[in-house]
């Protein structure tokens, strides 16, 4: 950052005495909003554009500052552009530039134009490709969890509820539930983005501007759907940033519910998966250890993302139309939400391709919880017995399970017996795991065939 002095200040021309020192670094936002370079030159280019096309600059300006912005482009991506300080925030860093290196049409840039606008217009350009970005990894890590629950369609593991064994279920039938869950993600996302996509130029500082500008020809020149309707709500307007903080928010507490259940699963107690070598890392000072770094770090960076989403209420909760200098602080919270979102998606999209089931663990861990007591109950009912009365039957039989240490399938058919004479040998057909999974066989149920069916669907629904 090199300083220039104040006479350089677009807006020098009122004040007597130059910025307090530290109030200059204090106010500026160029150290993170120069991020957004890209979408302001974009935002200027079609700004440019149509005021020409208006009469309001000559053709001949309209090039000299279209190609000047390319030039500042290319002179910022080449890192030979010099990012000033006292010139506060981007958008003034690349005005400065340009008039610079064109001269006086430089000046002209701005003409029906405020940072207001401007800035309300370059954060929703820049958040609506990112948008995009994340849907597609959120597909990405979709397409993972579908070639996963496909192969493992039929591995059987303990469903749970309150953590304690409670029904057989399959595991492709597992990821399917997070395949669901990531749907939501995306379609609320998209949803953000249908929101998101309309266009604050023209707003100008908060009432308009006094040029005959063509607000929907720079609308369609930036890809947006229309020009925002109210030029006050235009400048002011940062739900879009909520209502994207919102969904990365809740995004993020699946993730962390994931990962929840890898770190689980992948603990010599449970056993059930093994994460690859190369998304784990050891201990410097346990030699045995294989630590689930990545899930606990997404876990842990859910917390974050979580707070930005207060932020950012917090930062609009008092503000009165128009704009305010609070709105500066949208920025940071929203890159460092998209950065770790991204990253955590990312991570998650590569290391599910490489996840390993230990099919003879969660068989036994599924055994031994009494999961098919259920299967009993429901024997009972078809043999005629009420369903009230058949859940106290199985109940004893568990607590005897319980007191001779073995299964209910492991129990001789005497013993059953003594609870309920309605039971004959056909019982252990229903007691057996895989004769558990495949009787929930209807929509949404976890039967291998049905998990398959879902899946099928799901791919056919990713593939429209
Ligand atoms: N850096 C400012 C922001 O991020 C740009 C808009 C400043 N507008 C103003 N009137 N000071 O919000």
């Amino acid at each position: 950052m090199h300083d220039t002095n104040q006479s350089a200040k677009p807006w020098a021309g009122r004040f007597n005495a130059p910025t307090d020192a530290f109030v200059e670094a204090f106010t500026a936002s160029v150290d993170f909003d120069r991020r957004l370079y890209r979408y302001d030159i974009q935002g200027s280019i079609a700004h440019a554009t149509m005021l020409a096309r208006q009469g309001i600059l000559t053709e001949a300006e309209r090039d000299a500052i279209v190609a000047g912005l390319e030039q500042v482009r290319a002179r910022i991506e080449a890192g030979e552009f010099e990012w000033s300080i006292p010139l506060e925030d981007v958008h003034m860093n690349i005005e400065s530039a340009l008039t610079q290196a064109i001269g006086d049409a430089g000046k002209k840039l701005h003409t029906g134009r405020s940072r207001n606008d401007q800035v309300a217009t370059d954060v929703r350009l820049w958040l609506r490709e990112e948008i995009d970005t994340i849907a597609g990894e959120i597909r990405r890590l979709q397409h993972a969890l579908l070639d996963l629950a496909e192969r493992e369609a039929d591995t059987v593991l303990p469903g749970f509820t309150h953590l304690q064994v409670a029904q057989p279920i399959t595991f492709g039938h597992h990821m399917m539930a997070w395949f669901e869950m990531l749907e939501r993600d995306h379609d609320r996302l998209l949803d953000c983005r249908r929101r998101l996509n309309v266009m604050p130029l023209g707003a100008a500082a908060l009432a308009g501007t006094t040029y005959p500008i063509d607000r929907a020809h720079t609308a369609a020149l930036l890809g947006f759907d229309r020009p925002a309707e109210n030029s006050l709500d235009a400048v002011s307007d940062r739900d879009f940033a909520i209502e994207f903080s919102a969904d990365a928010a809740i995004l993020m507490m699946h993730l962390s519910r994931f990962s929840e259940e890898l770190i689980l699963w992948s603990s010599a107690q449970f056993g059930f998966v093994e994460l690859s070598d190369s998304f784990c890392t050891g201990s410097s000072i346990m030699p045995q250890k294989k630590n689930p770094d990545v899930p606990e770090l997404v876990r842990g960076k859910s917390g974050r993302i979580f707070g930005h989403l207060i932020g950012l209420l917090t930062l609009m909760k008092a503000q009165p139309l128009a704009y305010n200098k609070d709105n500066q602080e949208d920025k940071e919270p929203l890159f460092d939400t998209v950065d770790n979102l991204k990253g955590s998606l990312k991570v998650y999209a590569d290391m599910m391709a490489h996840v390993s089931c230990n099919h003879e663990r969660m068989r036994e861990a599924a055994r031994q919880g009494f999961s098919t007591a259920t299967d009993l109950a429901d024997y009972l009912v078809r043999k005629g017995i009420p369903f009230r009365d058949a859940h106290e039957i199985v109940g004893k039989a568990v607590a005897l399970g319980v007191r001779e240490g073995r299964d209910l399938a492991e129990l001789p058919l005497e013993s059953l017996q003594q609870f309920s004479e309605a039971i004959t040998d056909d019982v252990y057909a229903v007691l057996t795991l895989d004769g558990s999974v495949a009787a929930r066989d209807h929509l949404g149920g976890t039967a291998p065939n049905q998990v398959r069916a879902a899946i099928a669907r799901a791919r056919q629904r990713l593939a429209d």
